[in-house]
């Protein structure tokens, strides 16, 4: 029987990254530089250098590996390979920069909010869910720096995930949500490496 498989093709971190600063050496608006930076995240995902076991990694107790796979001076454009356990994800948050998420492997259930409070009671935000999906290999995702959204692992198996952003998610000065309590917290994630 024959396996004939197609082969993604070689598309290393090095040249994703140049491409990357060249979309944004030519243009500001994010709605629209994440939307030329979507199919590249794409390809980097499905290519064999993605493919490690050491981003298989989790963190027991927050639920997911975060691995940094690049960050530039002040720690702009960040490029981190996540991992999630199944049963486990986040709570709520933003970004307060810009990303785009590309599933390599598994499932990961993503769920929209809206804020419908104007941010200014510190510590205190009302969410609204808006709209959720699976994400499955090859799907990607965009947010907005004020965009919010969970991610969760609701598969028995390992999810992983390449997220790039526009600066290290730790340098933001983001939030995490928790919607029963109304409530807004800084939001940090422990990083592998
Ligand atoms: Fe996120």
């Amino acid at each position: 029987m024959s396996d004939v498989k197609h082969t993604p093709s070689e598309y290393t971190l090095e040249e994703y990254l140049q491409d990357v600063r060249s979309i944004l050496s030519k243009e500001s608006d994010p709605a629209v530089f994440t939307a030329s930076i979507k199919p590249l995240s794409q390809r980097l995902a499905a290519s064999p250098a993605m493919q490690d076991a050491a981003y298989r990694v989790c963190d027991e107790e927050q639920g997911f590996g975060a691995h940094l796979l690049h960050e530039e001076a002040q720690h702009e454009l960040a490029v981190f390979m996540f991992a999630w356990l199944p049963g486990r994800g986040t709570p709520p948050h933003n970004h307060e920069t810009w990303a785009v998420v590309t599933v390599v492997e598994g499932e990961e259930h993503e769920t929209h909010f809206a804020r419908n409070d104007d941010g200014s009671k510190a510590g205190y935000a009302e969410l609204e869910k808006t709209s959720d999906g699976i994400m499955r290999a090859g799907d990607v995702s965009v947010c907005m720096p004020q965009g919010i959204h969970s991610v969760w692992n609701n598969s028995d198996e390992l999810s992983i995930s390449l997220h790039t952003y526009g600066k290290h998610i730790n340098f933001t000065g983001r939030s995490s949500f928790d919607p029963e309590k109304n409530a807004e917290i800084p939001y940090l994630v422990t990083v592998e490496n």
